[in-house]
């Protein structure tokens, strides 16, 4: 499979790792449909992409929406008339610990709210599951090559403060062997799958994290940075091209090891 000439859709590309991943693809020859929610983002990242003498649609959508998915897939097939990748990357966090206890009384002082609960499991793991499960249809109603890739985390292994995130990744992790597995039970060889598991990456979305705490990450990672956007992009263009690559989530994470972290 080559990106050369391939259709894909990423959502959550207005920003961090999915621009990335639009910009790369659109500058590898394929044609790019940037969906998002913030629609000032998604006409500056397909502004971007024609500049540099790319071909993009912006379509402003909501992941968790099963109309708005069905919107945004039949939308980029009426521009450009198939879909052969599909990266479902608009994710959030809304940090917090199960329990706050009380400094004095020693007793829960606060729990964590359904209010950041529910929008990190709707959006993380119910919008990858709608993008994958509408994008998967109409690849195989298409007839067309296709690759699938959820965006999982490391920290689908835990961390603290982030305990809807890690069930949402955790779950978001095991995908690409669920979605494979059907396929070959179903006799659908031309769809693969691909889970990605990115570590600590420069986007956005740290800016949302304790501050504090992703300074001490980085003691842990090997490399002793961040990971850039791009990165990721050219590890995901490699999977385009390597149909070894299958019914697994790969981990990039600058050789986070934990040497002084909590989890193993
Ligand atoms: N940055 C990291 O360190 C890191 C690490 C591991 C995994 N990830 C994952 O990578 C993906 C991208 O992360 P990022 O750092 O680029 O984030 P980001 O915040 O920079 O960008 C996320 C984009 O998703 C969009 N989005 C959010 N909710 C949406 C919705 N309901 N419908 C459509 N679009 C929506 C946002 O508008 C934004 O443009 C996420 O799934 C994230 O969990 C990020």
């Amino acid at each position: 499979m080559n990106i050369q000439g391939s259709v894909a859709l990423i959502t959550g590309a207005g920003k961090g790792i999915g621009e990335a991943i639009a910009k790369l693809f659109a500058q590898q020859g394929a044609k790019v449909a940037v969906i998002d929610m913030v629609q000032q983002d998604i006409d500056r990242v397909v502004a971007d992409v024609k500049a540099a003498g790319g071909e993009a649609i912006g379509i402003q959508a909501n992941v968790t929406s099963e109309a708005e998915t069905a919107r945004f897939i039949q939308g980029t097939l009426e521009a450009f008339g198939q879909l052969n990748i599909a990266v479902a990357c608009a994710g959030i966090i809304r940090d917090g610990t199960m329990l706050s206890l009380d400094k004095d009384t020693g007793k829960v002082s606060k729990k964590l709210g359904l209010d950041k609960w529910q929008p990190v499991i709707d959006i993380d793991l119910t919008g990858t599951f709608l993008t994958l499960r509408d994008a998967a249809e109409a690849m195989v109603n298409g007839g067309w090559e296709g690759l699938l890739v959820p965006i999982s985390s490391v920290n689908k292994v835990g961390q603290i403060g982030q305990l809807n995130y890690a069930s949402a990744k955790a779950a978001v992790a095991m995908m690409p062997k669920m979605i494979v597995g059907e396929f070959l039970m179903r006799g659908i060889r031309h769809v693969r799958c691909v889970g990605i598991a990115p570590g600590y990456t420069a986007t956005p979305m740290l800016t949302g994290m304790n501050q504090a705490a992703l300074h001490a990450i980085l003691e842990d990672v090997h490399i002793d940075r961040l990971i850039e956007p791009n990165e990721i992009a050219e590890l995901i263009a490699h999977c385009v091209s390597n149909e070894a690559l299958n019914a697994t989530t790969i981990e990039i994470t600058g050789g986070l090891c934990y040497p002084h972290g909590i989890a193993k």
